[in-house]
């Protein structure tokens, strides 16, 4: 791309991008120094659609968050090639540095854990206000409207409680909201449904899903619950810091 790039080119490739998800290519990962050295990720590919939910299974310490991490650029892997979206992450890195590939971060990707890791003194709509401040410039943000994204997840009507006032699969609707919306084109959700009963998993993996279906994103979603795994589109397990398919 040359520096004469116009406004609407660049939209173009915004929304040809888009449509790309995530792919991993040939990733390994490892953490720890010296003779502690962990192979948490070994030659690991996988391709997610816009437009699907990868579900990923597979023992304690297999490599998942791990692969969550390298995918959501929070982790830089030791070999192999993160695209997300169609950039390649190591040539953000390089081409802007960590300040580049945060933004990155913060306008592409969306992140779900397993509590919501909501902010305990802001109400749903200012939790969706910051994320959405903290990717644009400060003049837009008074156009912003948090009411239809958390209507979106059934929580039009919590707007203004704190996340001690909610449930916890309430709080975790609000965390998906959240994390929706900047419109990213990749999800990465750790373990969503660890705090919930088994009807409300169902219901917050639906509601993933269903997210992702509507919005062309590209999920990925971590799991110990083989409950939620019939609404997942694909199933993958993770052994060893290897992936292999359980269900295409
Ligand atoms: N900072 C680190 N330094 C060294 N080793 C690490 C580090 N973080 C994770 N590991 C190791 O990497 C491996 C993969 O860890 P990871 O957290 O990805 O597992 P996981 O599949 O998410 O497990 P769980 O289901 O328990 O969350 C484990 O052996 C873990 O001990
Ligand atoms: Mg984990």
């Amino acid at each position: 791309m040359t520096n004469t790039t116009t406004a609407s080119t660049t939209l173009d490739t915004a929304a040809e991008t888009r449509h790309q998800g995530l792919h991993l290519q040939d990733v390994t990962l490892e953490l720890g120094d010296g003779e502690g050295t962990v192979r948490a990720l070994d030659q690991v590919n996988l391709e997610v659609n816009a437009g699907e939910l990868v579900a990923i299974i597979g023992p304690s310490g297999a490599g998942k968050s791990s692969l969550l991490a390298v995918a959501g650029a929070l982790a830089s892997p030791t070999a192999g090639d993160v695209r997300v979206l169609g950039r390649d992450l190591a040539a953000v890195r390089s081409d802007g540095g960590q300040g580049a590939l945060a933004r990155f971060r913060r306008e592409h990707l969306g992140f779900v854990f397993q509590s919501g890791n909501l902010i305990p003194a802001l109400t749903s709509a200012d939790q969706l206000r910051l994320a959405y401040r903290l990717a644009h410039r400060r003049g837009r943000t008074r156009t912003f409207d948090p009411s239809p994204f958390l209507e979106s997840v059934g929580m039009g009507h919590r707007a203004d409680s704190r996340p001690g006032q909610l449930s916890g699969g309430e709080r975790q609707r609000v965390g998906i909201a959240r994390a929706l919306v900047n419109a990213p084109g990749v999800l990465l959700v750790d373990e969503p449904t660890a705090a919930l009963d088994r009807q409300r998993s169902q219901d917050i993996v639906k509601l993933l899903a269903e997210q992702c279906h509507e919005k062309s994103i590209a999920g990925v979603m971590v799991t110990h619950d083989h409950e939620i795994l019939p609404c997942c589109d694909r199933v993958l397990e993770m052994v060893d810091g290897q992936l292999t398919p359980v269900r295409e």
